[in-house]
């Protein structure tokens, strides 16, 4: 690929990457320190939400289009990304209300998100290596890249 960008798999394979060391080090902070946990959780859910977004705005429709076993697959993702976001949501409740484990919704989380990662990354994402023009792929990835503007809270 040129423009230095590496194939779209590479870059959603990255973006998992990053998402993961957020997450984890969102774990590695002490229930105790709410504020700093509150403030990782909300960029995590952010940088994922719209990682999803990329994926069922600019991608699953493609793949998804004219082949039943694809388009099944696609149906399979799909709920995967609202089990992840039902997870999100009952996180940022707990963090929400003060300082508490979230262990058990942590991995609620992981049970789902893990294994939709190591999907896609195995008979997802490598189609679009093949399958996306050039300003396709790269439209993928400069989405991918575009920062997640700051939360201001008033
Ligand atoms: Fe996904
Ligand atoms: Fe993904």
């Amino acid at each position: 690929m040129s423009e230095g960008t590496g194939p779209p798999s590479r870059a959603l394979a990255g973006d998992h990457d990053e998402l993961d060391r957020w997450l984890e080090e969102f774990r590695a902070i002490p229930p105790s320190e709410n504020d700093r946990r509150c403030e990782l959780f909300d960029r995590f859910a952010t940088d994922l939400r719209r990682h999803i977004a990329v994926e069922e705005r600019l991608l699953f429709p493609r793949f998804g289009e004219g082949d039943v076993s694809r388009r099944r697959l696609v149906d399979r993702m799909l709920d995967e990304h609202r089990r992840i976001e039902e997870a999100l949501q009952r996180i940022s409740r707990r963090l929400d209300e003060g300082p508490a484990s979230t262990e058990d919704l942590e991995l609620e989380l992981l049970n789902v998100l893990w294994p939709h990662n190591v999907l896609e990354e195995e008979s997802v994402y490598p189609w679009f290596d093949t399958h996306l023009s050039r300003e396709q792929a790269r439209e993928v990835i400069q989405e991918l890249k575009t920062p997640t503007p700051a939360r201001n809270e008033p």
